[in-house]
């Protein structure tokens, strides 16, 4: 079925039905109380409409997409190639990007501010990776054969982290899986303790209470229950894994001192990255370090997201605590496929000797060690991240403003390259209290801006926006502009 711009709204409002459940299930609207006790109903439904008109205008921009989407529904599983790439009201298929720049498949130019889920520190075909992609392309892809330029990654890993040694992935989920399978070769324990609310990849023994809804049993704060993030997860594998709250240290000790000597390590997304940006309290890292090494048990931090996006050596430089072992992979290929996990000595000694086998094909393919070269010397640079600072104190100041103004029950968090705007009167501290965020206004912000030029990511109030080096002072003006178009539609239907 070929949805164009002339396309009666009736038919177009069927073909969104024809996607709306599972985005729904998956986005999680219908699940969320949001701050509705403190804003009523009437002024719900002001902001439901202003979606449906966003919506509307959205699908009414991309009748290339549209047609590209039914199409694909026809080969593709879901009309795309993983499920996030589904987004409401349309999936929106991208033609090129070149600085801070991507065009859809309409013509349509957006500033970038997606960053392909956090991988685009770098933008797109920044000078410094073509080159170095083009360079290596032309002297042959893969060898499955250690490569120079994994050398000099690893050493510049190693010099940013403060963890001696490296070897390479091809995800941010094979990163994770090697880290968890490593906590349990290094200790000789199953058990695993994850947080409630980070996501790790989509590997079996982090694929639990990923984002658990409010119709689920999910226990209380203080001990959440583990549930299966997906279908395919055995429940055999689902009871290894044990579930904590974000900056509760104490139901960490509990679950030492519950399962005493039985548990690997644990591993945790330094700053929250898939539950908006939500901070650890001051100590919280540190505690966990001490309590988990009293017990012989490990830290891993999966840096994935925060990885070279909050600073050169990500938030464990940042946030001054050097777990046993980090997970990279995103931003640190330069939109190569890539990932990295490193460690101390005596974790990778079980590596360096073949007690835990961690292998692939593609680790450490010279594309893409190329590319993360070319990332670390010309894009992760002190006058790079000056750049984004810059950019993100451009930002923050009038988001700010407009948020105040405008009486709206929100603030800004940023780290980085990385904000968010999160609808909650006061900052969330864990997942429990994300789940009080009503989607809704986030939805609303991802419609406003892309309907005036600036691609956020999608899926509301999990993701962040994202700077990259590449971005200029123009197109944060127009994230701003469009932000204070935003706050005053919304700030007036509840004051309405
Ligand atoms: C914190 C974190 N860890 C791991 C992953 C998995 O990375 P990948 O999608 O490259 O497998 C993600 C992906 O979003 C992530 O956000």
């Amino acid at each position: 079925m070929a949805i164009d711009g002339r396309t009666p709204a009736p038919a177009r409002a069927a073909a969104h039905e024809e996607s709306r459940p599972a985005i729904d299930h998956l986005i999680g609207i219908d699940h969320l109380i949001g701050i509705d006790h403190l804003i009523g109903i009437d002024h719900l439904i002001g902001i439901d409409h202003l979606i449906e008109q966003e919506e509307e205008r959205f699908v009414d921009r991309q009748p290339q997409s549209r047609e590209l989407y039914s199409r694909a529904l026809t080969s593709l599983a879901g009309g795309v190639t993983s499920s996030w790439q589904i987004t409401r009201p349309q999936p929106v298929f991208i033609a090129r990007g070149q600085g801070s720049k991507i065009v859809d498949v309409d013509g349509n130019e957006y500033v970038d501010f997606h960053g392909g889920y956090g991988a685009g520190l770098a933008g797109h075909a920044h000078p410094a990776v073509v080159e170095a992609v083009s360079r290596q392309v032309r002297n042959g892809t893969h060898f499955a054969q250690p490569s120079e330029d994994a050398v000099v990654v690893a050493e510049l890993l190693a010099e940013r982290f403060g963890l001696p040694l490296w070897r390479f992935t091809n995800s941010g989920t094979e990163a994770t899986m090697d880290a968890v399978h490593l906590m349990r070769a290094v200790t000789g324990r199953d058990l695993l303790v994850k947080v409630e609310g980070c996501y790790h990849g989509h590997h079996d023994s982090v694929q639990v209470s990923v984002a658990p809804h409010g119709d689920e049993e999910i226990g209380t704060v203080g001990c959440p229950l583990g549930r299966p993030a997906s279908s395919g997860i055995p429940a055999a594998t689902t009871a290894l894994t044990l579930v904590s709250t974000f900056n509760d240290l104490e139901g960490v000790r509990r679950l030492l001192e519950e399962h005493r000597g039985r548990i690997a390590g644990m591993i945790i997304e330094p700053i929250m990255m898939n539950a908006g940006i939500v901070q650890p309290v001051p100590g919280y890292l540190e505690g966990l370090k001490t309590l988990l090494q009293e017990h012989g048990a490990l830290l891993c931090f999966d840096e994935v997201k925060t990885g070279l996006t909050v600073g050169p050596g990500g938030a464990t430089r940042l946030l001054g605590v050097t777990p046993d072992i980090v997970c990279l992979a995103k931003s640190v290929g330069g939109g190569l496929v890539t990932g990295a996990v490193g460690g101390t000595r005596e974790v990778m000694a079980h590596v360096a000797s073949g007690d835990y086998e961690m292998v692939g094909t593609f680790n450490g393919n010279p594309l893409s060690m190329a590319a993360t070269r070319a990332v670390l010397e010309e894009v992760a640079t002190d006058a790079g991240y000056e750049r984004i600072a810059a950019l993100r104190a451009r930002l923050e100041v009038p988001v700010n403003a407009s948020i105040e103004r405008h009486g709206l029950p929100a603030h800004l968090v940023s780290v980085g390259a990385k904000g968010c705007v999160t609808f909650a009167d006061s900052p969330v501290r864990n997942y429990r209290d994300f789940l009080l965020v009503d989607d809704r206004f986030n939805h609303l912000h991802w419609l406003v801006q892309h309907n005036r030029g600036v691609f956020l990511p999608p899926w509301g109030k999990t993701e962040q926006w994202m700077l990259s080096v590449q971005h200029d002072e123009g197109d944060v003006d127009r994230f701003v502009d469009n932000f204070d178009q935003f706050a005053a539609e919304v700030g007036c239907t509840l004051r309405a």
